[in-house]
């Protein structure tokens, strides 16, 4: 039936026409949705107590990337009771906002390590990655004992550093160019860390797998893993109860 003001008829029988004015429809909404992106300055709310990694947990992250650890593990607890129960606080966006690339990840086939910062002592992962099943005799984990045995590779951390502040990481030049000494002086008992906690708060300084002479992997992953989820005081974060805060993403 023909409208007063649009003959509809005409618009169903013409195909190109019609998807032409499909397509502008669909642009308008699309344009509503996306346009006012480009106008706020950040998805992300900030939030107190997120730092960017020191160049040691970066290190364990590059390890923890390079076996593949994201293949099992996730790192984002979502917002239902299920999972805040078993994990701790939800994920908030913050928390991955220095992560290139993130590792959300999409499957669990282990936990989800969102926040295994501190659940265990440095000895339970070590032990723990090098044989999985001397400390959860059920676990199907693989064993990972050569971490404890390679050394830390020293020389690529201001790389890492540099890249990572070209795509908006806030490492200053003062972090970059002490990259390499942050990354020995974090795992080293004698070493004076006052520098590195204070451009760097709540990292933790100490030998991390058991064997003070060295740097090795070992040292590195299990920094990172006893950082992760630990930077932010979530619940002084906690907007509201349901999790959502107005205008949040
Ligand atoms: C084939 C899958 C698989 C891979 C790959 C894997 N894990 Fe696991 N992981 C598991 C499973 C299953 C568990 C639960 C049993 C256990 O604690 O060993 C687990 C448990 C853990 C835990 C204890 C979590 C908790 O809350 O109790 C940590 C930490 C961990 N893995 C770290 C790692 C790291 C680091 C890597 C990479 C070096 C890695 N995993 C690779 C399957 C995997």
């Amino acid at each position: 039936m023909a409208s007063r003001f649009f003959d509809h008829g005409k618009l169903e029988r013409n195909i190109s026409l019609l998807g032409l004015a499909a397509l502008v429809t669909v642009a308008i909404g699309g344009i509503v949705e996306i346009a006012p992106l480009f106008w706020i300055d950040n998805t992300i709310e900030k939030v107190e107590g997120m730092r960017p990694y020191t160049p040691l947990e970066l290190a364990g992250r590059n390890i923890y990337i390079r076996e593949g650890c994201y293949n099992c593990h996730s790192q984002m607890i979502r917002p239902f009771r299920d999972e805040t129960e078993r994990y701790g606080h939800y994920s908030l966006a913050a928390e991955s906002m220095y992560d290139h690339p993130f590792q959300w990840g999409s499957k669990r086939t282990g936990p989800d390590l969102a926040r295994v910062g501190g659940r265990y002592s440095d000895e339970w992962h070590v032990q723990h990655l090098k044989d999985p099943r001397a400390v959860v005799p059920e676990s199907i984990m693989p064993t990972y004992p050569f971490l404890a045995e390679r050394e830390l590779k020293t020389g690529d951390m201001t790389g890492d550093l540099t890249a990572l502040s070209h795509v908006g990481v806030p490492y200053s030049k003062d972090d970059i160019a002490s990259a390499n000494d942050d990354l020995k002086a974090q795992a080293d008992p004698g070493a004076d860390s006052a520098d590195l906690v204070k451009r760097y708060p709540k990292a933790q300084a100490r030998d991390f797998d058991g064997d003070p002479a060295r740097l090795t992997e070992m040292d590195a992953l299990v920094a990172y893993l006893q950082m992760i989820g630990t930077l932010v005081d979530v619940d002084a974060a906690k907007p509201q109860e349901n999790g959502r805060k107005e205008g949040g993403k």
